[in-house]
């Protein structure tokens, strides 16, 4: 599927961060929630889910980093985190979606032609999930790219650290390159609000970035149907 047919629905790209798999609080009945969202969703439209490392990526790379492992070393092993969090999901998709992750964008870009929604974690060293799902959306001109994270949207202070945070509901391509600029860096593991070579290539190809809070399915929901949705726009 390399470019959208003149019938056939654009695409949709989901990126759901890792650190929402693990948190301790009835993860097996969202991830069953989850599942069924995207089955519907999928079933109308090809969906694409990239699905991050979360904690469980920093923990191996702060490891590795310790024992002196390389950066590429350290972004290999995000890299099988975020496909073990992807075989979980597609496992629990069932068929049509592919059991076994596809490694590659064009891997993925080809199964999306055949079965959705299709799952997959991270590909090559150097950049994040949320990379591969753009990397994805310019290849297949989705229709827009949904950022499902726990932060839920984009802060215009720390809202770890600063309780007058408050969430911005939306921005221009410009102004969010900007912040993402000026936030991110490029060694294994770091935490940053997107990802630089995702967010220049969404930009470039004009497709509406959403961010959302994943725990939150109705939002989540809204976000992927292109209705109005609690969280950021950036179009
Ligand atoms: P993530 O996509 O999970 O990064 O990849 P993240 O920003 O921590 O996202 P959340 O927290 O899940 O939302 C984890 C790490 O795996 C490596 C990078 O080191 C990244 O920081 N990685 C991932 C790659 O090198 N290439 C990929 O394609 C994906």
């Amino acid at each position: 599927m390399g470019r959208a047919r003149a019938n056939s629905p654009r695409p949709i790209v989901l990126s759901v961060g890792g650190s929402l798999f693990l948190t301790g609080e009835d993860d097996a009945a969202y991830l069953r929630r989850l599942a069924e969202l995207l089955r519907g969703i999928g079933s109308r439209q090809p969906l694409a889910v990239v699905v991050g490392g979360g904690g469980a990526a920093r923990e191996y790379i702060e490891l590795g980093r310790e024992l002196g492992l390389t950066e590429v070393e350290l972004d290999e092993l995000g890299i099988e985190v975020t496909r073990l969090h992807a075989r979980l999901l597609a496992a629990l998709l069932g068929p049509p979606t592919p059991a076994h992750p596809p490694s590659t964008v064009s891997a993925a870009v080809h199964e999306l032609g055949r079965a959705s929604p299709v799952v997959l974690g991270g590909t090559e060293p150097g950049h994040t999930t949320d990379g591969v799902g753009a990397l994805i959306a310019v290849r297949t001109r989705a229709a827009r790219f949904v950022n499902a994270t726990r932060v839920g949207a984009l802060y215009d202070r720390d809202p770890e650290s600063d309780p007058k945070a408050r969430p911005v509901p939306r921005l221009t391509w410009p102004e969010f390159r900007e912040i993402v600029q000026r936030d991110s860096g490029s060694s294994a593991g770091q935490r940053f609000v997107f990802d630089r070579l995702g967010a220049e290539l969404l930009a470039r190809a004009r497709i509406p970035l959403a961010i959302v809070d994943g725990r939150n399915l109705g939002a989540l929901s809204a976000a992927l149907r292109g209705a109005r949705f609690p969280g950021t726009r950036v179009d």
